[in-house]
């Protein structure tokens, strides 16, 4: 093939294309990102969390007490906080023998790494109680011990730290109070130190390192789906994840397990600033998902009309809280949690996938207008609905178009072979119409692995989207994280265990682009000496320029089984180097393990490069 690079007829670009996708679904929030171990922290836990309610799932679960006539019931009479009313009552008859914490499938410990205690206490019968913490293993191995004095009737939150003499996966917490008699606890927590960034109340460091990697534009949360809920009583409200932990306002989460909110808005906008990452978060558009009301089967629904302007202002306060300096209600919650300095908030997603109803419609409208009117320079980005056999984006365009919203959001989760056939997708948009943030996309094949096939299907898909970058805005792969074993949800590009991250094909992809971004596209020209069209379609090129660096970033990708020879021109474009780096990500199409390997090549403004068989090659040329 011969790839002529035009020297004229550059367009600007966005400079934002690839970002993240965070939604709580794989156990992505607690038991995952979030760096809380123990499972069910304040036994909020509920029956209601899972569908068919499993007996197991209820406020006690994860705990469990030791000694035959040591119990320990759950209480919810007197409460530390009346969002966060279940506590557990120990009652302490056999000294020794404790009360124990199986964390999320075991708790991991670093042997020398330090772990932050905390619990609530309140004693019932004795005015004081020793308290001995310990991190145990299976057959009673002691990894770490402190202890901890509870000398009060009322409430009183007790911290401690924990040093690991072991490094081991499956440790445990035990309190063992050290007088008989009863006592109250509720939000037992252990913590690493070592956060992302360290961090209090922050990040499991080594997967937050791995979506930093990517050098994300961009961060949604919280979902997808999560974000509006499967009923109007589902919706994410972002009030009830801000502030101390005790006064969080945990929920169900809709696919299947529970939300304690730990990670919330705070700790979010936090993460994105400390990844350099602008803020994407999306609310609900008074409606839940599929308008799905509260009127059972069938009946479609949002937030009743009478409660619509609470619901504005929320969204109006969200915008405060980021924005709104320390004299502001919510400006200054948000510096009492430790960041008086805005978080410069430039984007709101208002909905995610929702049906296009006339519910929809009036909900959205009030919401869109409040903050258009009162944040004029915050771009609001409306969704177009779900993009599902059957379905397509008509009424939520038609809507975008009547309202003049600035940029839309749109989904797809489509075959291999959907994205090798529609890299016109948006070659046929209208300039003049709002532009794109492709907030969810995945290309799937049976059995839904992430593979190389997957993979480069997205990278080239990629080199379109790149050539489209004046129409689409952003674009976010998902769902990003996968936890193994509580996984509802596949591909996704991050699996992890408690100890381990398995980045997939798919986010090396990702993490290609989104270290190689360019804000002016350079047009191309591909010439097969033989092939047809469907040859064509397997071949995805795109050139862009970064201007800071004033880097030329080649990506070039062949979906072909064969080899292919190319004769790149990039004849007036500056290119004087005679070497480039190239990073390559090739293997056979169901390889889950390839890696991308970065070399240096012999380059001039006129070279041969072969693209191997299923590969993506992206060679970073220094011009002056
Ligand atoms: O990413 C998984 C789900 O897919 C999201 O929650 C939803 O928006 C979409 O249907």
């Amino acid at each position: 093939a011969t790839i002529t690079v035009e020297a004229t007829g550059s367009k600007k670009i966005s400079n934002m294309l690839t970002g993240v996708f965070f939604e709580d679904i794989n156990y992505a929030a607690d038991g995952g990102l979030y760096a809380e171990l123990i499972q069910n922290r304040g036994f909020e836990y509920a029956l209601s969390d899972k569908e068919g309610h499993d007996k197991s799932w209820n406020s006690s679960k994860s705990w469990s007490v030791e000694g035959n006539q040591n119990t320990f019931t759950i209480d919810s009479l007197s409460p530390i906080h009346e969002n966060n009313k279940h506590y557990a009552v120990l009652k302490i008859t056999e000294i020794g023998r404790g009360f124990s914490n199986e964390g999320f499938d075991g708790i991991a410990l670093k042997a020398g790494d330090k772990y932050d205690f905390s619990l609530f206490c309140r004693n019932l019968a004795a005015a004081k109680t020793k308290l001995i913490i310990r991190l145990t293993g299976k057959n009673g191995e002691k990894y770490a011990e402190t202890t901890i004095n509870s000398n009060g009737v009322n409430w009183k939150k007790y911290n401690a730290v924990l040093v690991s003499n072991k490094t081991v996966t499956d440790a445990k917490l035990e309190i063992l109070p050290q007088s008989q008699g009863s006592i109250a606890l509720d939000m037992i927590s252990l913590f690493p130190q070592k956060t992302f960034k360290g961090r209090k109340n922050g990040l499991r460091s080594d997967l937050a390192q791995t979506i930093a990697d990517i050098q994300p534009k961009f961060m949604r949360f919280p979902g997808g789906c999560v974000a509006h809920g499967d009923g109007v009583d589902n919706i994410y409200h972002w009030k009830n994840t801000i502030g101390p932990l005790e006064s969080r306002k945990p929920q169900r989460n809709l696919w299947g397990y529970h939300q304690s909110m730990g990670l919330g808005y705070f700790e979010y906008f936090q993460f994105c600033e400390d990844m350099g990452a602008a803020p994407l978060p999306v609310v609900a558009a008074g409606v839940p998902c599929q308008n799905s009301g509260t009127g059972g089967a069938g009946q479609q629904g949002g937030i009743p009309m009478s409660e619509m302007d609470d619901y504005v202002q929320d969204v109006l306060d969200l915008i405060e809280y980021a924005n709104g300096d320390v004299n502001t209600k919510w400006g200054k919650k948000r510096a009492e949690a430790g960041h008086p300095k805005p978080f410069n908030l430039k984007y709101v997603g208002i909905g995610n996938e929702d049906l296009i109803t006339d519910i929809f419609e009036e909900r959205f409208t009030m919401i869109f207008n409040a903050v258009k009117a009162k944040y004029p320079e915050i771009t609001v980005i409306g969704t177009v609905g779900p993009f599902y056999e059957g379905t397509d984006y008509t009424e939520g365009w038609a809507l975008a178009d009547k309202l003049n919203i600035p940029m839309v959001d749109e989904h797809y989760y489509e075959s291999v072979g959907w994205f090798i056939n529609n890299q016109d997708f948006y070659d046929k948009y209208d300039r003049s119409k709002a532009k794109v943030y492709l907030g969810e996309y995945a290309a799937f094949l049976p059995g839904r692995p992430n593979n190389i096939e997957t993979a480069l299907a997205e990278a080239l898909y990629l080199t379109s989207i790149e050539r489209n970058g004046d129409v689409v805005s952003m674009a976010s792969i998902a769902p990003m994280l996968a936890k193994e074993g509580h996984t509802q949800w596949n591909p996704d590009i991050i699996y992890f265990n408690n100890s381990e991250v398995k980045p997939t094909v798919g986010y090396q992809v990702q993490k290609m682009y989104g270290n190689n971004a360019g804000d002016v596209y350079l047009p191309n020209n591909i010439m097969l000496s033989d092939g047809n069209e469907a040859v064509r379609k397997r071949i995805g090129v795109s050139v862009v320029r970064d201007s800071k660096s004033n880097d030329l970033i080649l990506k070039l990708v062949n979906m072909l089984p064969v080899a292919v020879n190319t004769q790149l021109d990039l004849k007036n474009l500056g290119v004087t180097a005679s070497n480039a780096s190239r990073t390559l990500l090739t293997g056979v199409p169901d390889s889950k393990t390839a890696l991308p390997k970065t070399d240096t090549i012999a380059i001039s403004e006129n070279f041969s490069t072969e693209l191997p068989a299923y590969s993506f090659s992206l060679i970073r040329i220094k011009t002056k």
